[in-house]
């Protein structure tokens, strides 16, 4: 895939709905009773592989245009999958799944792509094994393919080691199915959107700072849930927007959940940019405009409370730092090495292919601002994220810039590219 440089952007957009709680509706919405309705769902392919699981345990899930109908089957109506279920690249569907599974009634396995089968899920078996829960790696301790066999869990008290919303939802919505009342103590906080739609939906979910306090519920009921443009997606284009000689871009609709926003927080402390309008509430949710022209941004340090706001947004944070003045420099982020691709790693090597003048760290990395971008040829270590931060960097570069493997963007972004080639063939 070939990136051209662009020298002017106007224009006005609309991002994908968020990949985070895209899952959550389908996982929520089949355990719940009634038709819940689902309006601007991620159709990437993450969220289509957590829609396939949730079919082969019997629930009816219709996709009309980018709507969603679920026919929930209610907290015991999940049925036992006749194959493995399949999660292919998403770490969001297995470990939130896994909490689910942890309270069923039957036993079953689950796997996903090479990727997933090297990605850490002791973080998720230690805690649902405290609940009671029987789940056993199939190959290697500790990692993908599990086997889950459905049993009586008890609540928790447990202490978060990692800041990971990924693992504080499966042991809620294994809480969903224990006696008693569990709670959870996070290190730094995370992304929420499974404690708002559980309630949203029903449940007892109460949030007291670094503390969450979790009471079974007797149902959760079907809702209509409208799903916001990701914040992850937007990121790519307010960096754009900041850098671009004279760019101005409007997008429209987008999740502002605080545990989201460090992308925003950051921007404007280099200096960016940004108004916030029509601020609202959807199903729970913050959700807004996003407003912002370019400006001489400067070299910032990034580390600490902030990281878990921003943690999918490193990799095109890199990219700005190196259209920055001035040094910047990223830490606390060794949570990024375990994500689909060891981010730290892959950002670092191919930006400075591309003429970037930057260091790895052992938790995250030094950017030496230069400005400007020479270009060249990348790869993606098939991994989205790093994908589309390179090819943001190949339309600010001098040469442009040639991608390696680019169609893993399907899996958070399937227009992405569509959004850019108007961009590069007119600036809109
Ligand atoms: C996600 C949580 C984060 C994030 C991932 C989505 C979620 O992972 O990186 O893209 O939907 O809960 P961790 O929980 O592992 O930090």
């Amino acid at each position: 895939m070939l990136i051209k440089p662009i020298k002017r952007i106007r224009r006005s957009i609309t991002v994908p709905g968020d990949k985070s709680i895209s899952h959550r509706a389908i996982m929520l919405s089949s355990i719940a009773e009634g038709e819940s309705k689902i309006h601007n769902f991620l159709m990437g392919d993450d969220c289509l592989n957590t829609i396939e699981c949730f079919r082969k345990m019997q629930v009816p899930i219709e996709i009309a245009g980018n709507e969603i109908r679920v026919k929930g089957i209610g907290l015991n109506g999940l049925k036992k999958p006749d194959t493995i279920l399949d999660v292919g690249n998403s770490g969001t569907t297995i470990r939130l799944m896994c909490g689910i599974l942890a309270g069923q009634n039957f036993d079953c396995k689950i796997t996903g792509d090479d990727s997933i089968q090297n990605r850490p899920m002791d973080r998720i078996i230690i805690p649902l094994r405290q609940m009671g829960s029987i789940i056993d790696s199939v190959k290697k301790e500790g990692y993908a393919p599990l086997k889950i066999q459905g049993s009586k869990l008890t609540a928790i008290n447990y202490n978060m080691p990692v800041a990971s919303a990924q693992v504080k939802s499966a042991i809620l919505l294994a809480s969903i199915y224990a006696d008693g009342t569990t709670s959870i103590l996070e290190i730094q906080k995370s992304r929420d959107h499974t404690e708002r739609m559980l309630n949203y939906m029903g449940a007892n979910i109460r949030q007291d700072g670094l503390s969450i306090f979790s009471n079974p519920p007797d149902r959760l009921y079907a809702r209509e849930i409208y799903v916001p443009g990701d914040i992850s997606s937007a990121a790519f284009f307010l960096v754009l927007g900041a850098i671009v000689r004279d760019a101005e871009i409007l997008i429209e609709n987008v999740g502002l959940n605080s545990t989201r926003t460090g992308i925003i927080d950051v921007l404007k402390l280099m200096g960016a940019n940004i108004k916030i309008s029509n601020k609202r509430i959807l199903n729970g949710e913050p959700v807004g405009d996003i407003y912002i022209t370019d400006s001489d941004l400067k070299g910032i340090e990034i580390g600490g409370n902030i990281i878990p706001r921003l943690i999918d947004e490193i990799p095109i944070i890199a990219v700005v730092a190196a259209f920055a003045e001035g040094v910047t420099i990223i830490r606390n982020a060794e949570e990024l090495k375990v994500k689909e691709s060891n981010r730290i790693k892959a950002i670092v090597t191919e930006l400075k292919k591309i003429g970037a003048h930057i260091e790895e760290t052992d938790d995250g990395m030094i950017v030496y601002g230069k400005k400007s971008l020479r270009g060249g040829t990348v790869e993606s270590y098939n991994d989205h994220r790093i994908a589309m931060a390179l090819s943001i960097a190949g339309l600010l570069s001098e040469e442009g810039v040639v991608i390696d493997n680019p169609y893993c963007v399907d899996i958070s972004f399937p227009n992405f590219f569509d959004i850019l080639d108007r961009m590069m063939k007119n600036g809109r």
